[in-house]
């Protein structure tokens, strides 16, 4: 797919005036299964209507001034669930990104995935490959999902990779320290989360970036993920930018 010729052009988004946002925002997008049971629906009515959720989210990021949103799609755990959603997932996760593969790219939003491909669906895996790969140039919004992942697998993979470079002499263990860990992770290349959202009412992480966001601000609100809106993530940005961030450090 050929480049949009707008992304040459400067971003001239306004953002919200007087807005000190969050810049990387990362969402447990939370209660598909919640929604669809209370309307006496099957679950994976929930999980389509929270796919389409994603599009306006991303649509409203540039305006709130977050350029990293990471939302997490699928974890090493969820495959404890029925045959029949999990497949039905695998089938929604390779048509959701087809089919919104062209809008992503017209709103020059670059498309990255973290998680461990290896159990993947083969195809599915290079439908991923390559819209990574198409939305490589793009840089208005980056975009992260995370699919099949979990952060102790991650950590896991990544100390793997970590203890080979020692074991063939890239790396001494005496220079490891908290920069180096990082540089294996699957987040390698982006910043570290500044807020976290989970919907759904839940208040916990259930195996979410637990090193990225040792310093994240969190917000749990009770609103189910197909009820999520970009008016809800304006209100959760805003309060974010009144939070003391004091890192460890005393108030100023
Ligand atoms: C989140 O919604 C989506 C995935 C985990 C894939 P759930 O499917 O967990 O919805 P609830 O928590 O059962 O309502
Ligand atoms: C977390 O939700 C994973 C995703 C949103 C993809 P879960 O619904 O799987 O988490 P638990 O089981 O409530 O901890
Ligand atoms: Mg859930």
């Amino acid at each position: 797919m050929p480049k949009d010729p707008a992304h040459d052009l400067a971003d001239d988004t306004p953002t919200l005036a007087g807005f000190d946002g969050p810049a990387h925002v990362a969402i447990i997008m939370d209660g598909n299964g919640r929604w669809a049971q209370a309307r006496g629906r099957p679950r994976l009515f929930g999980h389509h209507a929270g796919a389409r959720r994603v599009r306006e989210v991303v649509e409203c990021c540039p305006r709130l001034g977050i350029k990293y949103l990471t939302i997490f799609a699928f974890s090493t755990e969820n495959w404890k669930r029925t045959q029949v959603e999990v497949a039905g997932l695998m089938s929604l996760f390779r048509r959701y990104i087809s089919r919104e593969l062209r809008a992503l790219n017209a709103e020059n939003v670059r498309v990255r995935f973290i998680g461990d491909r290896v159990r993947l669906d083969a195809k599915l895996v290079q439908l991923m490959d390559e819209v990574e790969e198409i939305t490589r140039c793009n840089d208005r919004v980056h975009l992260t999902v995370a699919l099949n992942y979990g952060s102790r697998d991650e950590v896991a993979r990544a100390t793997k990779r970590l203890a080979q470079d020692v074991a063939d002499g890239h790396l001494k263990p005496a220079d490891v320290d908290e920069e180096t860990l990082p540089r294996y992770l699957d987040t390698r290349v982006l910043p570290d989360p500044d807020l976290v959202i989970r919907t759904s009412g839940e208040a916990r992480i259930s195996n979410f970036l637990l090193w990225q966001s040792a310093y994240a601000e969190y917000e749990f609100i009770d609103t189910l993920w197909p009820d999520f809106s970009a008016a809800e993530l304006e209100r959760l940005c805003r309060s974010f930018g009144t939070r003391d961030r004091r890192f460890g450090a005393v108030a100023k």
